[in-house]
């Protein structure tokens, strides 16, 4: 049975979601899932804007073929090469022979390196802000390099004034029916998903992010359709600002995370004390993880929300914790900035986690630390309690 949703009267979601991959590239644990949706356009010429994951296909083909009624399809739009968007298009090929593919440059020197069948034989190469209409619609394209692989383009409806915006502003979770951000309420039910989508996928490149915003900042944007989750229209305003923020690496809130890593509670024991202590100096909604029981994509996403970082860590193997060292290296990597920081280190014999951690982070941009590393020797000790005190003072005034 087909799951096919209308976005206007002639604009199709025809895509699918799997609720049985447990993580997204293999990666990212996705307990909700996630959406893979593909537009279909029924015009004087049909035209699909992408197809999408290997899991989906059959409900996939059931939408399109319920709705092409024995049409061709005329055209494919590819917004986006990432398997996941387009495990479908060799056979669209096979079963539509005189469909043409409209993509840049490198969308086709991917398809090539992905494809065995004939590509050029299909390929209608567009460029940066060129047009194509399919009849009633117009479509505008615009380059997105690296928004998040160097082939991203978008694609703008000028008729219907719909942003067909590939990975950007996707977010992960499937669909139940319900594919508009205003059928449920959008920052209870997606903007988690929505945050750790960005932050991990599309995290790292916030510059690229940037010079979309600024590219697409003068349309008329009525709707935005990602290529994950739902299609945006009553919340455009709100969601951009968002990608404005985490594209500069400008925390969305005041307000102070707690990582810690933890053997045999001891240095847990700490991290408890000093929320408890931040609590006593009036800083609220404090947020507290342990790196070992929380994925490391929910710990970046955290970063990506909050102002104030603590990382509480004990020395393993004169180093840092393996859980804590790890999200460290992924904040490196995702190009995380901006952030001011404090540290407590646990160690028995020789403490070493929190200079070897401060040398980490001295090594992102912007990230400040805002006072001296509190040590523990095995056990924080009723004598420590000054140094606590001052280390809870230190943050809650620099949240001030
Ligand atoms: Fe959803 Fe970059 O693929």
């Amino acid at each position: 049975m087909d799951c096919i949703r209308a976005i206007t009267d002639d604009i199709w979601m025809v895509g699918g979601s799997d609720r049985r991959l447990s993580r997204f590239e293999n990666l990212f644990p996705i307990p909700r899932g996630v959406s893979y949706n593909a537009y279909l356009v029924l015009d004087e010429k049909t035209v699909l804007l992408d197809t999408v994951d290997d899991s989906v296909r059959n409900q996939f083909c059931e939408n399109l073929e319920r709705l092409l009624k024995g049409r061709p399809l005329d055209y494919l739009v590819v917004n986006h090469m990432e398997p996941d968007h387009c495990s479908y298009i060799q056979d669209l090929c096979f079963r539509y022979p005189n469909l043409k593919i409209i993509g840049n440059p490198k969308t086709f020197q991917m398809m090539k390196q992905f494809y065995q069948f004939d590509v050029d034989s299909h390929a209608v190469v567009i460029k940066e802000g060129e047009t194509f209409s399919s009849g009633r619609h117009t479509f505008k394209f615009f380059m997105a390099p690296m928004v998040h692989w160097p082939e991203v383009m978008v694609t703008f409806d000028e008729t219907d004034k719909i942003l067909f915006s590939a990975d950007a502003f996707g977010m992960f979770g499937a669909l139940a029916g319900n594919v508009f951000d205003d059928e449920a309420d959008f920052p209870d039910a997606w903007l988690a998903d929505a945050r750790r989508y960005y932050a991990n996928i599309v995290g790292k490149f916030g510059t690229p992010v940037q010079n979309l915003l600024k590219k697409v900042g003068g349309l008329d944007i009525h709707v935005i359709a990602p290529l994950h989750g739902v299609v945006i229209r009553s919340h455009i305003r709100e969601f951009v600002e968002k990608y404005d923020l985490w594209s500069r690496y400008v925390p969305e809130e005041k307000a102070v995370v707690i990582f810690y890593g933890t053997m045999y509670g001891h240095t847990q024991s700490a991290a408890l004390a000093l929320g408890t202590q931040l609590a006593k100096e009036g800083v609220k909604n404090i947020a507290m993880y342990d790196v070992s029981e929380t994925d490391v994509s929910t710990l970046i996403a955290e970063i990506f929300r909050c102002s104030h970082l603590v990382f509480a860590s004990p020395t393993y193997n004169a180093g840092i914790y393996p859980n804590m060292k790890n999200l460290l290296h992924d904040m490196q990597a995702l190009a995380l900035q901006n952030r001011h920081v404090a540290l407590m280190e646990n160690g028995t014999w020789a403490p070493a986690s929190g200079r070897l951690m401060k040398a980490l982070l001295e090594e992102m941009k912007g990230m400040e630390i805002i006072a001296p590393v509190l040590t523990i020797k095995s056990a924080m000790k009723p004598e420590q309690e000054a140094d606590l005190v001052s280390l809870a003072q230190n943050i809650a005034a620099d949240m001030a």
